[in-house]
């Protein structure tokens, strides 16, 4: 019974067309920036030190004007954007000039560099853009990762969310053709640079989407077909759903507490990407999937329980991931688990008190139907096992905790095993979606204790996102195991609402190097 009372079919249109085009045009290529006929030349400029050498081979082109404009402190700022229209001297109809406060940029001056260039490149009527980055240069980033930052940049500014809005926004018009300045020996190293930010931002925009999407039509089932519209996108994906009564005879007791409430089912998704070859074990990435989490009898307080629309981001994550996974074609197997349900109160609904067994056989003791994240994940964890995998990294909008320890700059990290957890902290830092670890030391688990199961639900007072990660650690002993707490970074609130696609990028980045 699919009754999705939706304005569009049951499947509606990915959004990124825009990203397809700029997708097609993004590419490295030698030239003159004098000479260089295009609709916009933008041109990275630092504004300390003395000008590097696209700075001062266009400065003499337009008889100072660059030097003038430096001197004048207009882009002293970094980021700041300057446009000269017609600039004389220049075959470019304009030419826009970034300021950069460094000529050698930390990674988070680059990133808000990356977003103002971003800005530019995709400024509306223009059909063809071109970028210099030549005069900015950091001892521990190279040229490739410049590339791929300002290509996710670029990608990441084209989506839009407009689907439910009767007038919509201007659509925001991608250049045909952007071009990176390079020397030509480096040329293929760039582009392929290039195609892995836009692979990220296809991935990361997927996730957000998907996050963004109100909770009346991202329920579990429509989660489930748009893993498998994913699968068919790619022989080498495959996506199983598994229904309740599946789930029922596997005997997933602690999952299914959570849907007993919704009249919604719960699904659990299963994708498979044979990337990698036949017996090579696979990365298994599970992302929490709680499509709208009211709390169930334990109520979530009315204030912005909307946002709790957003509680499917950990899914959106591996959704996002196995996108760009794809469009890379990384040679690796990856598995997604998608624990897919809706945390509803009714007559049905699971108590405080009520007493579950999980597919590990360990019993729970549910003392917070809030608490509902790591009852679908212990599941989808165990379930893990079957695949052998050389790292499980499971994603989830866990506990508010985590966004009072963390806020909202960095992800909460969780694991059994140090070296994984020191991959995925580096591949936060360098894809500008940054993690922290924290503890799981044996005194938090103890909180767990339940006089009446295995384990309570929940830890008591103090440490809530560690106590979180020492439940879900109880079912994750039999391989490396990283959990990902994203409660602060998978969006924005207020003004700015909107899903942010993290930890996308990080994810990414993770399976990039498993190939290696
Ligand atoms: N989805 C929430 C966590 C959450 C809350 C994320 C707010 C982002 C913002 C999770 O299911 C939850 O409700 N956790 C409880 C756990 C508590 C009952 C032990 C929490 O954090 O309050
Ligand atoms: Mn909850
Ligand atoms: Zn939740």
């Amino acid at each position: 019974m699919l009754t999705l009372n939706m304005c569009a079919g049951s499947i509606l249109p990915s959004q990124n067309e825009s990203l397809e085009r700029a997708l097609m045009e993004f590419k490295a290529r030698a030239f003159d920036p004098v000479t260089l006929k295009a609709d916009s030349l933008v041109v990275v400029v630092p504004t300390k030190g003395t000008p590097g050498p696209v700075a001062k081979a266009l400065d003499s082109a337009c008889g100072g004007a660059i030097s003038a404009i430096l001197k004048s402190g207009e882009l002293a700022r970094n980021g700041n954007c300057l446009t000269l229209y017609a600039p004389v001297g220049l075959n470019a109809g304009r030419l826009v000039l970034v300021g950069a406060t460094e000529a050698a940029p930390t990674d988070s001056q680059f990133h808000k560099l990356a977003l103002r260039i971003a800005g530019q490149l995709t400024t509306p009527g223009l059909k063809s853009a071109a970028l210099c980055l030549d005069d900015i240069a950091t001892p521990d980033r190279d040229q490739t990762w410049h590339a791929t930052q300002v290509a996710r940049a670029v990608g990441e500014s084209l989506y839009i969310f407009d689907r439910f809005k009767s007038k919509k926004d201007d659509k925001k018009p991608a250049p045909s053709k952007l071009t990176l300045h390079s020397d030509s020996k480096a040329g293929k190293a760039i582009n392929s640079a290039l195609s892995k930010g836009l692979a990220l931002a296809r991935g990361i925009n997927l996730a957000r989407e998907l996050g963004d999407l109100p909770p009346n039509i991202c329920t579990p089932t429509y989660l489930a077909e748009r893993a498998q519209e994913l699968a068919k996108s790619d022989t080498r994906l495959t996506a199983k759903v598994l229904s309740e009564k599946q789930m029922q005879t596997l005997g997933m007791g602690s999952l299914l507490s959570v849907t007993a409430g919704t009249e919604t089912p719960a699904q659990f998704i299963i994708l498979e990407y044979k990337g990698g070859t036949k017996d090579s074990a696979p990365v298994v990435l599970v992302g929490k999937g709680v499509t709208f989490d009211s709390g169930g009898i334990s109520l979530k307080p009315g204030a912005s329980m909307d946002e709790m629309k957003y509680d499917m981001c950990g899914a959106a994550s591996v959704l996002g991931a196995i996108t760009s996974a794809i469009e890379l074609q990384l040679p690796l197997n990856i598995v997604g688990l998608i624990p897919a349900v809706e945390n509803m109160p009714s007559g049905h609904a699971t108590r405080p008190g009520d007493i579950v067994t999980s597919l590990s056989g360990q019993t729970i003791e549910i003392l917070n139907t809030d608490a509902e994240g790591r009852l679908i994940l212990c599941d989808a964890l165990t379930y893990a096992e079957r695949y052998k995998p050389r790292a499980v990294v499971n994603i989830a909008t866990l506990t508010g905790a985590c966004v009072v320890a963390l806020g909202h700059h960095a992800s909460g990290l969780f694991s059994n095993n140090d070296e994984l957890a020191e991959q995925l902290l580096s591949c936060g830092q360098d894809s500008n979606d940054r993690a922290w670890r924290l503890p799981l030391w044996d005194e938090y688990d103890q909180q767990l204790k339940s006089p009446f199961a295995d384990m309570a639900n929940i830890g008591g007072k103090g440490a809530g996102s560690i106590t979180a990660a020492c439940f879900l650690a109880r079912f994750t002993k039999n391989y490396p195991w990283a959990h990902l707490d994203i409660a602060g970074t998978a969006w924005n609130s207020g003004a700015q609402k909107g899903a942010t696609g993290r930890p996308v990028s990080l994810l990414v980045e993770y399976l990039c190097r498993a190939v290696a």
